[in-house]
């Protein structure tokens, strides 16, 4: 805003100072015209006089006889008896010029550095011109002077010597083309000052309106800025302070979301636990009974023991596995590099002998960054399955392996074994979420829900694809970067 006002002043005040220059110019160019018409005139004038060889004049006190005039017939008398006195030109040119001066206030004079008649003599300008005219100067000379304290334009022309002029000055030694001397006027400057200083007000107050109305609307438009400026501001501040008072809630819920969960949690560990007791108890008692009192017991008792007993197993696995669930979420992890190929093959041998007909592939897979521990109870959980549901088959097949998939590994186990339908995919991973019979395939339903839980602590995601029949494929990445790690 300022820098503009400061441009806008100077290009302003440019504009004046380059109309302030040339009004003068023009004032002066004014005055120059008019007073070389003035010489033009006297030129005229005087070549008219030559012309006639000069004029006569009657005698009076205001012309008399010229004592520097040399002439035959110079004062004649006419037959009537008047005297009559012969006029040179530049006595009729002088004459004339003090007259036009009295009248109009121009002053007109004829000069030379030698001259004729003393009152011709030029003054110190004037000399200095003639002088510049003798040395060669032709054209017109102009000066401003102040002539008693009055301001002129000055004009100067020189004369130059004809044949004719040699009649009365070639006693003086002149020749033909010799600068005999000049005619100078002066034009007082007073009128065109006056005509310039109008032009000059008027072009003052111009100016000074065209520059206020330019501040004015520098002005204005910086104030609409700055409103917008505000405006945007405000709405800045007030998304801020809504992003602000959001966040702000949203980790508020988190931390009460937090605290539920592990309040659950170890209510449900807690109870987990306090209830293997009651059931080694029970588990006790009946083993008591069928050991002791078996011979007593009905066939249909016997029975009814051996359900019990069997539930009781049940029970005791399922809670089991609800405290490894429940575990898994709760220790601390201890990332380190970790073999998968390794972790997996050492699973595959653990399991192995319990499915001796399955045929078993294990590709090269990298190394992770991960909590050993927990990543073998995914390959147990995982590969697991794998045999488990595909046990039934002539020809029991399960790979496992990995594959780079956008930059990032994917892990994945697959069997050849009963699968599932897609739709119910979601229930998949569940705690408790079975979606086979428990008679057709043993199992509790926590194994996915620790391994997708495993998966997530590192980071990473698991899904599966299948179709009734026709076998399983679970997928699982870990976090980029520990699978980046890993690769090296
Ligand atoms: C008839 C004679 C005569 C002729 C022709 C004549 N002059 Fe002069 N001139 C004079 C006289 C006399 C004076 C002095 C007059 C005065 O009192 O101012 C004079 C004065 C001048 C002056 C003024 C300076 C001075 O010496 O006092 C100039 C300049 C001048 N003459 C130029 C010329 C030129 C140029 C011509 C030719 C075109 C010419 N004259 C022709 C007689 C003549």
């Amino acid at each position: 805003m300022l820098w503009a006002c400061v441009a806008w002043t100077l290009l302003v005040g440019g504009s004046l100072y380059w109309n302030y220059r040339h009004e003068h110019e023009s004032t002066l160019a004014l005055a120059r015209n008019e007073a070389v018409a003035n010489i033009n005139k006297d030129l005229t004038f005087r070549r008219w006089a030559t012309g006639h060889g000069g004029v006569y004049v009657p005698l009076t006190e205001d012309t008399p006889s010229n004592p520097y005039l040399v002439a035959s017939e110079k004062d004649i008398e006419t037959t009537g008896g008047r005297k009559l006195t012969l006029m040179n030109p530049a006595y009729m040119v002088r004459q004339m010029q003090r007259l036009y001066s009295e009248t109009f206030g121009i002053k007109g004079h004829i000069t030379s550095l030698l001259p004729l008649n003393p009152s011709n003599k030029a003054d110190p300008w004037e000399t200095s011109v003639l002088q510049a005219f003798e040395a060669g100067e032709r054209a017109n000379v102009f000066a401003t002077a102040d002539i008693g304290g009055v301001p002129y334009v000055r004009a100067m022309m020189p004369m130059i010597t004809e044949p004719g002029c040699l009649k009365c000055h070639a006693h003086q030694g002149y020749q033909v083309g010799d600068v005999r001397g000049g005619i100078s006027v002066s034009v007082p400057l007073a009128p065109y000052l006056a005509r310039e200083h109008g032009v000059l007000q008027a072009l003052r107050i111009s100016h000074l309106a065209i520059w206020a109305v330019g501040v004015l609307a520098f002005y204005w438009l910086y104030r609409r800025a700055l409103v917008r400026l505000t405006e945007r501001e405000q709405v800045e501040l007030r998304i801020r302070e809504l992003n602000e008072s959001l966040d702000r809630r949203v980790r508020q819920r988190t931390a009460e979301l937090e605290k539920a969960n592990s309040e659950l949690e170890s209510f449900s560990y807690s109870v987990s636990h306090d209830l293997r007791a009651p059931l080694r108890a029970l588990n006790g008692y009946a083993r008591i009974i069928q050991e002791d009192e078996a011979a007593r017991l009905s066939q249909e008792g016997k029975e009814m023991l051996a359900r019990i007993w069997v539930n009781a197993e049940r029970m005791g696995a399922l809670i089991d596995d609800i405290l490894q669930f429940s575990r898994v979420g709760r220790t601390e992890m201890s990332f380190a590099p970790t073999d998968m190929a390794a972790l997996a093959a050492g699973v595959i041998e653990e399991l192995r002998a319990e499915y001796p007909a399955a045929a078993v592939q294990l590709d090269q897979m990298p190394a992770v960054q991960g909590d050993e521990a927990m990543l073998r109870q995914v390959w147990i959980n995982l590969i697991g399955n794998a045999l488990k549901f595909s046990s039934r088959r002539e020809q029991p097949a399960v790979q496992v392996g990995s594959e780079v998939v956008d930059g990032a590994t994917v892990y994945f186990v697959r069997d050849n074994g009963a699968g599932f339908d897609m739709a119910n995919a979601s229930h998949l991973f569940g705690v408790f979420q079975r979606l086979h019979a428990a008679n057709d395939y043993p199992g509790t339903g926590a194994g996915l829900a620790i391994v997708k839980r495993i998966v997530e602590r590192h980071g990473g995601r698991i899904w599966a694809e299948s179709a009734p029949d026709k076998g399983a494929t679970f997928r699982f990445t870990l976090a980029a970067e520990s699978a980046a790690d890993g690769a090296n």
